[in-house]
């Protein structure tokens, strides 16, 4: 995209109606793909939340397309391209892909494979383009989680935890992706409303419904396993896994992740820290990385009481340092 055919405006210029629904979209700059992204899109109502979150976590520029600058057709390869792998594209996708896999006789698993990779391709490709110069995109990447999907902010996020951890080469960057996508997909049953009652107090939900939250990971990886065959077994433990912690207090078979393969560890040291994040900032109280992981540091609690093994965090910090990330 041309530089030129954006302009920045300011939170008190925002192209609005009479029912404060925005009638451009929005854009924030990322500057490792050097792309714009939609942050908020015509049609939606810039909220509290995205206010807070420009606030709070990302570079505080907004764009709107400049005047007489050509219109971008969602669809085109610009867009597929960076919006659809980041916004809320990939949302819809993931979705489309669930209905596929779980469509009576399953036939569409073949064409639902090729979606994933692809879409595991693209998300890389955004985030973390080049492995050898992994540390200054992922420093500067997290700073933009905010206005990503879910799953790419995950991905974002699993492979600076990776990255810190040493345990990163082309091979776990795959995992790492597919396990991004596929995780989550069962939650797409339930409403976003239950999702979020769960991570702000789960005692809060009737007990079926916490029962299947917890046990969505179980259900994501008897899907992958069914269906998605070519997935590497790293994929699949990484999948079933994702919400386990060291001290056992996770879900869904409270196992103690200290004895699992390095990988799986940094996964949900990353998983359980994106949650902490998502936690404050739909309360109205957004933290920075930084705070979470100092959170998760927890320096007084014994080794086997600890969430998750303290160097695991300890290092994402020092490869942050001095860096503030959002
Ligand atoms: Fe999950």
């Amino acid at each position: 995209m041309d530089l030129k055919s954006f302009e920045p405006i300011s939170c008190t210029q925002i192209p609005r109606d009479e029912n404060g629904i925005c009638t451009a979209d929005l854009y924030v700059f990322l500057p490792t793909p050097k792309k714009f992204i939609v942050f908020v899109s015509k049609g939606q109502r810039f909220s509290h939340t995205h206010r807070l979150t420009m606030e709070k976590h990302i570079v505080p520029a907004l764009f709107v397309r400049a005047a007489g600058a050509p219109v971008l057709e969602t669809g085109s390869a610009e867009m597929d391209n960076v919006y659809q792998v980041l916004g809320q594209g990939t949302t819809q996708t993931l979705s489309n892909i669930f209905k596929m896999l779980t469509a009576q006789g399953g036939t569409n698993s073949k064409e639902a494979l090729v979606k994933l990779k692809k879409l595991a391709d693209d998300i890389i490709s955004v985030v973390a383009p080049d492995i050898e110069d992994i540390k200054a995109k992922m420093l500067q990447n997290a700073q933009y989680l905010w206005v990503m999907n879910d799953a790419a902010a995950l991905t974002t996020l699993t492979i600076m935890f990776a990255a810190a951890n040493e345990v990163i080469s082309s091979q776990p960057l795959h995992d790492l992706a597919a396990a991004c996508l596929v995780m989550d997909l069962p939650l797409v049953k339930m409403s976003q409303e239950h999702v979020l009652a769960y991570l702000t107090d789960p005692n809060t939900l009737p007990e079926e419904i916490r029962k299947e939250y917890e046990n969505h990971p179980l259900h994501a990886y008897q899907l992958v396993k069914s269906q998605l065959k070519n997935f590497s077994d790293a994929t699949c433990q990484l999948v079933m896994n994702h919400h386990e912690l060291n001290n056992g207090t996770g879900f869904p078979r409270m196992l103690r992740t200290g004895g699992s393969f390095a990988l799986l560890k940094v996964f949900a040291a990353a998983v359980n820290t994106f949650d902490i994040l998502k936690r404050a900032q739909h309360l109205g109280t957004p933290i920075t990385l930084q705070a979470a992981l100092l959170h998760l540091s927890e320096p007084k609690a014994e080794a086997h009481n600890r969430r998750h093994n303290k160097d695991i965090i300890d290092k994402v910090l020092a490869y942050m340092a001095p860096t503030r990330v959002a």
